[in-house]
């Protein structure tokens, strides 16, 4: 039986994994949480890794708080870079897989149509940077490996965009959204899932392991004003929403104007289909309910 290792299993995409993994039942997996296994410990990553004889290792740990990585750069490049690269170490000496995930953040958002894998990078913030830096070490150190950019994730579990709309919806009157931020909203059940794709297709040998860099995030683009909208309207919550520019919500880290990701490869390699963003909140805010 094969063994899978997921670092991280208590965020947004480690839960959703973890939710999904019994169906697998020719795979054993190890999750490993901030409690279990702190990552900047390099020392204990790498004891971790090595204990057994992982096939593939899933990295869902990442300093995702982008506005405090502004002031917090030294925790958020021991997180994003320089851990990334010591589970790509340690991967490389047990000939273990890495599956690693990074960010639509890693682009300035200055094209018009969506990202591709090989567009030109160019983080605006520290969260951005530790991320790229992340991917590049990453491939460095164990080139066996698929890192996985996503957009804009949300799920049932923890802190994010839609718990955070819902709420303030039920608590104001009126609410102030941007509209000039266009991206696409991804489901982590919908990313979990094409995680657990491609391992499973790689050790059913359907579509071999095939390493380098994929977007993916849902179907279709927004802006988080239409996002609001669409999940205030699911909700069936009656508060005003007005479209503001991103000049009238100014945070200490700069977001992309335009982060939508061409899902070409990873839908040709992995034969992955990928649902469209309003059917997937339809899924997490039932679940939610
Ligand atoms: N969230 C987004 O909108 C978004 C967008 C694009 C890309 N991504 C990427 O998608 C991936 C998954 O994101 P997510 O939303 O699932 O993130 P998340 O919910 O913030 O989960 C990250 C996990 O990492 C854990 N962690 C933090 N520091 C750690 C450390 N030193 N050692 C071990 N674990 C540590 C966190 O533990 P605690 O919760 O206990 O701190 C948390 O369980 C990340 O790589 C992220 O960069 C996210």
């Amino acid at each position: 039986m094969k063994q899978v290792l997921v670092i991280g299993s208590e965020g947004q995409l480690g839960t959703e994994i973890k939710d999904r993994c019994t169906k697998l039942s020719d795979l054993q997996f190890t999750f490993t949480s901030l409690e279990t296994l702190d990552v900047t410990d390099t020392q204990e990553l790498t004891a971790t890794i090595r204990s057994k004889a992982y096939s593939y290792i899933v990295n869902c740990t990442a300093y995702t708080a982008v506005d405090k990585a502004e002031s917090e750069q030294e925790l958020a490049r021991k997180i994003n870079t320089v851990a990334v690269e010591k589970i790509g170490e340690a991967a490389k000496s047990i000939g273990a897989k890495v599956i690693h995930v990074s960010t639509d953040y890693v682009f300035d958002g200055k094209n018009h149509f969506p990202y591709k894998e090989e567009a030109q990078t160019s983080a605006q913030s520290v969260y951005g940077e530790t991320k790229l830096e992340g991917e590049k070490r990453l491939l460095n150190a164990n080139p066996d490996s698929v890192i996985i950019r996503t957009s804009w994730l949300y799920s049932a579990h923890g802190n994010n965009f839609v718990k955070t709309m819902i709420r303030l919806g039920l608590e104001r009157d009126e609410l102030g959204v941007i509209y000039d931020q266009i991206g696409t909203p991804t489901y982590a059940g919908d990313l979990a899932d094409a995680i657990l794709h491609i391992i499973e297709s790689d050790y059913k040998l359907q579509f071999p392991f095939t390493a380098g860099i994929y977007h993916y995030s849902n179907e279709g683009v927004a802006s988080w004003y239409d996002f609001t909208l669409a999940i205030l309207e699911k909700m069936n919550i009656s508060c005003k929403v007005k479209a503001i520019e991103t000049k009238d919500y100014p945070t200490p880290a700069p977001r992309p104007h335009y982060s939508v990701l061409n899902k070409s490869k990873i839908k040709a390699v992995y034969n992955i289909e990928i649902p469209y963003w309003r059917d997937s909140l339809d899924v997490c805010l039932s679940k939610m309910k």
